[in-house]
């Protein structure tokens, strides 16, 4: 207030702007059937405030997965059930956070994780668990979303685990540094299918899959471009395991895979009894991969709701460090998820931020991060979501 008299309003306001609150919005699907856009306000480094602005329940029965592609938003839904799932298109609001539909598209059954990829980000490649294929669209026209091709495998008998793996069932569509190969883990193929991607047609090539353990069930992946090497990751749902590999791109535009890392989803600790490993995502400065483990209730925090002394049970988010040298994973931290089943989490362009999906529990924890550990602080926010929250993403 004293420089009130020596400085124009104009450069007061730019002085104020450092210090000044920020606002990130969020979009989250539930299998309860919406997609809720969140305000998610920082007030401090230890505080935020988190609303929901808006709600669409236009992404049909079960959203699972959302990609943002710049102002427009893609949801999935999984369709539980049915033979055949969609993929629905918005435009988004910055102001009002609200979504309009723009389109609808049929794919195969079960859609539950999408990329884009292709010249001026024109394709998306999505993986379809349930009915064991995949899609790819042009989105070139978010208004008018035309199919390109599909894949789709069937087992030549049952695999190790039989419940889980009574057919192929593709997890994650996951695109390579370079934008020209697309992977899909295979929970019930117990392998990671590999496409060379035409970036003009928008057209797949099933290349040789890299094979994982047998019964080891890979759900998704990350890749690491470590100077000139590139590293994948792939976390297994079945055996919960990590398993890292050195990636070679070979003159005849295939890939080679050379095994350099295998551990728990632990590290050196033992993965609980029960556990099923969920997501894995790499920090934004490719320093970090932080995965979660679900189904394991092993850790303890207080309530969310400060006037209950009821503490909680949450699984965790366990965090590594990457040795670029070596591609071996270094525990870093193991730190509750703020609930349990963590199916999905995010960081945000900072990688100050981790938002946190909690499925079992409806709820969506916003975690602190420190950017040179790696580690993740304190609970600044969090919200209850109706139903069963599973992907949550910044919208930046
Ligand atoms: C988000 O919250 C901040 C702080 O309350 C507010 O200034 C901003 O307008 C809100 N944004 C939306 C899209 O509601
Ligand atoms: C519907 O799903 C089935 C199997 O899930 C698939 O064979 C068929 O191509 C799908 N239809 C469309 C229009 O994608
Ligand atoms: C306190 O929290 C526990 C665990 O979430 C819950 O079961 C219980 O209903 C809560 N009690 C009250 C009074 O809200």
């Amino acid at each position: 207030m004293l420089y009130r008299g020596s400085l124009a309003a104009g450069a007061l306001a730019a002085l104020a702007l450092p210090s000044a609150s920020s606002a990130t919005l969020l979009y989250v699907t539930s299998y309860a059937g919406t997609v809720t856009t969140l305000n998610l306000t920082v007030t401090s480094p230890s505080a935020a405030s988190l609303q929901s602005i808006a709600t669409s329940t236009e992404c049909g029965a079960q959203p699972s997965w959302l990609t943002l592609v710049g102002p427009n938003l893609y949801c999935l839904d999984e369709s539980w059930g049915q033979l055949n799932g969609s993929l629905i298109s918005f435009t988004t609001s910055p102001t009002t956070g609200k979504l309009t539909l723009l389109d609808k598209a049929t794919t195969i059954g079960g859609p539950v994780s999408a990329v884009v990829y292709g010249q001026g980000g024109a394709g998306l490649a999505i993986a379809d668990y349930a009915e064991a294929g995949i899609n790819t669209f042009n989105i070139a026209n978010p208004a008018d979303l035309q199919p390109v091709q599909a894949n789709a495998w069937v087992l030549p008998q049952k695999g190790p685990n039989p419940d889980r793996q009574e057919k192929p069932h593709p997890h994650q569509a996951i695109l390579d540094p370079t934008g020209k190969f697309l992977l899909v883990p295979d929970l019930g193929f117990d392998r990671v299918h590999v496409f060379s991607l035409d970036q003009v047609t928008l057209k797949q090539t099933e290349l040789a899959p890299l094979l994982s353990p047998p019964g080891s069930g890979p759900r998704h992946g990350v890749f690491v471009k470590a100077g000139e090497k590139t590293l994948f990751y792939v976390i297994t749902e079945l055996s919960n395991q990590i398993i890292g590999y050195s990636v070679t791109y070979k003159a005849d535009n295939t890939l080679g895979f050379t095994q350099v890392y295998i551990s728990g989803t632990h590290g050196p600790e033992p993965v609980p009894a029960g556990a099923a490993g969920g997501e894995i995502a790499l920090s934004p400065d490719s320093k970090f991969i932080t995965v979660s483990s679900r189904n394991e209730a092993s850790l303890k925090i207080p309530n969310f709701d400060k006037t209950n002394s009821t503490q909680l049970a949450s699984d965790p988010l366990i965090t590594f460090s990457i040795n670029y040298d070596t591609g071996a994973l270094t525990l870093v931290q193991k730190f509750p998820a703020g609930g349990l089943v963590p199916r999905h989490f995010s960081f945000n362009k900072a990688g100050t931020l981790v938002a946190s999906a909690a499925q079992k529990d409806g709820r969506l924890a916003i975690i602190s991060r420190d950017v040179s550990t790696g580690v993740l602080k304190e609970y600044v926010a969090n919200i209850a979501i109706v139903g069963e929250v599973n992907c949550a993403i910044f919208a930046e």
